[in-house]
């Protein structure tokens, strides 16, 4: 982490769990876990049904809300979806997109991740794309030119101060969920060269500003080892995210203080 240059951020990804009545108890939990000082960004992506409940929640412990996916249409006939206006117009500010999740079980290709990305940005809210390959692909040799396809569709046409808004999540489908988190060295390596990609396309001071986050079984346990690593600026968070003094804890490894 150099938060010299960017800002940290522990996102909490609540995936398919959660009621609108779990969530101010949980707030209630967390809020006294939180170190007094945060050094990053907290934010919890839940589902779309529960984000106002999650706003006026998280409101006072300074937990920003995020959505989980959105759709690539502006509006109209598209029964079941959800618009970047709409999310904007909520309150979300960071959405996910490209989570492996859906590209898996909905066919989400890199395109509809790239166009996903343009209508989050258009409306103000920051996407925190998702990219990361199988376990096949790692060990086929085949990681970096799978991320760095990745990458550069989900950006193609993002200008400069589009890419402002953006976060990336380098999440190894192979850890996600499976209690197989990656090395430190490993999620370094990627997400090094996760900004070596943006260093290529934008250029050395957009790479530098750029927060790269790491996800797949952190935990309270290996947060503070991940986040010791420079290119590695905080975490995409399933499970542990989904308890408040497990959540807090990754939330106090960013470096943050109870002074
Ligand atoms: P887990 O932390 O449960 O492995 O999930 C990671 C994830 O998919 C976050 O988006």
């Amino acid at each position: 982490m150099n938060t010299k240059y960017r800002k940290a951020i522990i996102a909490g990804n609540w995936k398919m769990n959660m009621l609108v009545s779990d969530i101010k108890p949980f707030i209630e939990e967390l809020k006294p876990m939180l170190p007094k000082t945060k050094t990053c960004d907290t934010v919890l992506c839940v589902p779309a049904v529960n984000i106002p409940a999650m706003l006026r929640a998280g409101k006072d412990a300074k937990i920003a809300c995020g959505a989980q996916d959105v759709s690539s249409y502006d509006k109209g006939a598209y029964t079941g979806e959800i618009s970047a206006a709409q999310l904007a117009d909520v309150g979300a500010k960071y959405c996910i997109v490209g989570h492996s999740e859906r590209r898996a079980y909905h066919n989400e290709s890199d395109m509809d991740v790239n166009s996903k990305t343009g209508k989050l940005i258009e409306h103000g809210v920051s996407p925190i794309i998702c990219v990361g390959e199988s376990l096949e692909q790692r060990e086929s040799g085949l990681t970096m030119p799978h991320i760095n396809y990745q990458i550069r569709a989900a950006l193609a046409d993002v200008d400069m101060t589009g890419l402002r808004r953006c976060v990336i999540a380098y999440e190894p489908i192979w850890a996600i969920g499976t209690g197989k988190t990656a090395t430190a060295e490993q999620a370094q390596e990627v997400c090094g060269y996760i900004r070596s990609i943006i260093r290529e396309i934008y250029g050395a001071r957009p790479a530098r500003s750029i927060s790269i986050l790491y996800g797949g079984s952190m935990n309270a346990k290996n947060a503070a080892e991940l986040l010791a690593q420079p290119d590695i600026d905080g975490g995409l968070i399933g499970g542990a995210s989904l308890k408040p003094a497990d959540f807090a804890t990754i939330i106090a490894a960013t470096g943050a203080d109870n002074e």
